[in-house]
């Protein structure tokens, strides 16, 4: 018989579970594409499973297994030619493919029988995404872009120690906004509580947050990433307003997730000056702040007060302490949700729904990217 979904593990995402099989089937990004340049190859952990991704001359990011299928060397060790990688250990090279296509210590005709797994990836808004699962992947972009003009910016993703579902979780928490991000002033304009209501789309759900007459709307593309608007970096002492905000939560493994933040901010022709030199000092600031990540462990530790957070990232830091504060893998057994958590509510029977197709060999819904005509309002 099937368990209740209470107790089905709804956030574990490694392979063979029901969440990363459910997971698999959708792009995921990996690796915010500023971050490897053409000849480099570096590993990245996704999903509880580790990959080698490199970018080739030509300009391609891939994805290809971990190690070497000879000896087991780790592929990231090296050297990159044309769009191939050349284990470090041996010197067999691998075309984009994972084809074998060198053993310079071997005879003839040996290379051909060697293949590793390589994996489809593409770039979009400044991310390299890749897909992990079986047979040819969903249409790409995963998500629209947005219409309104601006930049487009990502920030460093922060490796966050608690699992990526009680994050994303937290993004459907609208409520949360009120008193997390209180202390601060950062989010004025929202902190009058909202009336949540949520929907189902063809690709993932439309949340509601109402109040009065106004009525804010974010998305939250299947399997992990919300768009959404909000209020002016307070890091950045406001410059370039209300931001367009792209979150997608990427599990590292069921302990950790890398938060991929796409921001579209609305500034064009002579407002994008004063605002990238706005930009650039908020990086030394926050250089020199030091980790966010350790401060919020210091405020989970009780080192510091969470009244006291003092940092550039604020916010950031407020909304680290209380998710990964949740555990490492949130206890939903015992929680007691709510009115306000009805779209938390929504979105884990979707899981649980398409979670039980792939359990017993049903079809699962098929998603589509969304209309680009959809997209998040500020309400007000
Ligand atoms: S382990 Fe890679 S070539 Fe030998
Ligand atoms: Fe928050």
């Amino acid at each position: 018989m099937n368990a209740p979904y209470r107790e089905l593990d709804l956030a574990r995402t490694g392979p063979g579970t029901p969440g990363g099989r459910f997971m698999r089937r959708f792009w995921m990004p990996v690796l915010r594409a500023e971050d490897l340049a053409k000849g480099e190859a570096r590993p990245i952990r996704v999903m509880s499973e580790d990959f080698a991704v490199y970018r080739g001359h030509g300009g391609a990011a891939q994805v290809i297994d971990y190690r070497c299928p000879h000896r087991g060397a780790l592929m990231h060790l090296g050297w990159v030619e044309d769009d191939d990688i050349r284990c470090v250990y041996h010197g067999w090279k691998f075309d984009c493919t994972g084809q074998c296509i060198e053993q310079p210590a071997e005879e003839a005709g040996f290379a051909r029988k060697v293949r590793m797994r390589s994996y489809p990836t593409r770039e979009f808004m400044g991310l390299v995404f890749a897909y992990f699962g079986e047979g040819g992947p969903p249409p790409f972009p995963p998500y629209p872009m947005p219409l309104a003009e601006g930049l487009i910016e990502n920030q460093a993703p922060p490796l966050v120690p608690c699992n990526y579902l009680q994050c994303f979780e937290n993004s459907m928490d609208e409520v949360h906004v009120a008193f997390v991000h209180r202390i601060g002033g950062s989010h004025q304009g929202i902190y009058d509580l909202p009336e949540i209501a949520a929907e189902e789309t063809p690709w993932g759900m439309i949340r509601y947050g109402r109040r009065g007459n106004e009525e804010r709307i974010s998305l939250h593309y299947m399997p992990n990433c919300t768009r959404v608007i909000v209020p002016p970096m307070a890091g950045l002492d406001g410059a370039g307003g209300w931001r367009e905000l792209y979150l997608a939560f990427t599990p590292v493994d069921d302990e950790n997730n890398m938060w991929f933040i796409t921001n579209l901010v609305g500034v064009t022709g002579e407002a994008v000056a004063p605002y990238q030199a706005a930009r650039r000092k908020y990086l030394e600031r926050q250089k020199a702040a030091g980790s966010s990540l350790d401060l919020a462990q210091a405020v989970m530790d009780g080192r510091v007060r969470f009244a006291d957070i003092d940092h550039p990232d604020r916010v950031r830091v407020q909304d680290f302490a209380v998710q990964a504060g949740q555990g490492r893998i949130a206890d939903r057994s015992n929680e007691r949700l709510g009115r306000s958590d009805t779209a938390i509510i929504l979105w884990r029977k979707i899981l649980e729904r398409e979670f039980r197709a792939l359990e017993n060999g049903t079809p699962p819904k098929t998603w589509v990217p969304a209309p680009a005509e959809v997209g998040p309002t500020l309400g007000f």
